[in-house]
């Protein structure tokens, strides 16, 4: 039986799978049907006749029409916008792009970390109107990274990557993991449990969030744990926006509880351009491209012909999330 493989991953502007990755997947695979459904029309047709489906969201009603599908390959590593009962509940195995992007978000973390230290954010403001802004920074409150302790909240491909990258920079690095008895990489001094964040946030310069947002992770920095934070601290938000208290975290940085914040991820992106985060002097922010670099797609679409291939096969699958637990 030929397979019939809907490729439907269309969130512009940026995350719209290219239609010549399509055609590679096409002439890789002349084994299976490939269907171009990035139409959102074409998608409400096909849908039901998908067996597998390359895609980021789903809403209710069209998990519904995805009766007869086995396999979701999603683009993102995110995969909250898939997870409707129909697919958390049935059969249908999901797999995500968890690590292929690592190394640019991890890049992406450490670049957020070192510009706020180092107060780039406010030097590149002046430069666009000329402005030698010399005094306004002079009195920068970090410590260097050989006296400063990095906490990396998350020891996934991207968090490992950036406490690696942390410890050669000089940071003594602290994680926090969901199973602190996996340990972490080389240059990590300490791993300890999601129970002991608190203890952790008083003694960091650096705080960086890069864990996904499930039940337990959702609001994991509130007043409280801003409060913690040290004056001088940084967070940094590659992860996702629901992770912080968007409210609590613009009142830390407009009363300076804490030196500033990268942020990639927000709650609502867009970030709506009344949103008093744009106004604020000590925050960086980027309009969730930690991921971007050269090729976006290829490694992912690599993926899922590997992914395929296993999947004929009868194999275990790469990158398969527990639907249970959202990641
Ligand atoms: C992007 O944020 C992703 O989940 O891939």
């Amino acid at each position: 039986m030929r397979l019939r493989i809907v490729a439907a991953v269309n969130d512009p502007p940026v995350w719209v799978l290219p239609r010549h990755e399509i055609e590679r997947i096409a002439s890789a695979l002349p084994e299976a049907d490939v269907v171009d459904a990035r139409d959102p029309e074409l998608r409400k047709e096909e849908l039901p006749r998908a067996d597998v489906l390359l895609i980021t969201k789903l809403t209710v009603e069209e998990a519904r029409l995805a009766a007869r599908v086995r396999w979701i390959q999603s683009t993102a590593v995110g995969i909250g916008p898939l997870l409707r009962p129909e697919i958390v509940q049935g059969g249908i195995v999901v797999t995500n792009v968890r690590g292929v992007h690592a190394p640019f978000i991890a890049e992406h973390a450490i670049a957020l970390a070192l510009a706020v230290r180092r107060s780039l954010h406010v030097s590149a403001a002046r430069q666009r109107d000329r402005e030698w802004a010399q005094s306004e920074i002079e009195a920068i409150p970090a410590s260097p990274a050989g006296e400063s302790r990095m906490l990396v909240v998350g020891l996934g491909a991207i968090g490992s990557r950036v406490a690696r990258m942390a410890a050669g920079l000089g940071f003594e690095v602290h994680a926090i993991r969901r199973r602190p008895e996996l340990g972490g990489p080389e240059g990590v001094v300490r791993v300890v449990g999601p129970d002991r964040l608190l203890d952790e946030l008083p003694e960091a310069e650096v705080v960086v969030l890069a864990t996904p947002t499930t039940t337990d992770t959702r609001i994991m920095i509130g007043r409280t744990e801003l409060a913690a934070m040290r004056k001088t601290a940084v967070l940094v938000n590659v992860a996702r926006g629901r992770l912080v208290d968007e409210a609590a975290l613009v009142d830390a940085l407009e009363r300076r509880q804490i030196a500033g914040a990268g942020l990639d991820a927000f709650v609502e992106e867009p970030l709506p351009r009344e949103h008093a985060l744009w106004g604020l002097p000590n925050v960086l922010m980027s309009p969730h491209s930690a991921a971007f670099g050269r090729d976006y797609w290829r490694p992912v679409i690599d993926l899922f012909l590997d992914n395929f291939r296993r999947f004929v096969r009868g194999e275990t699958l790469l990158n398969v999330v527990d639907k249970a637990n959202g990641y």
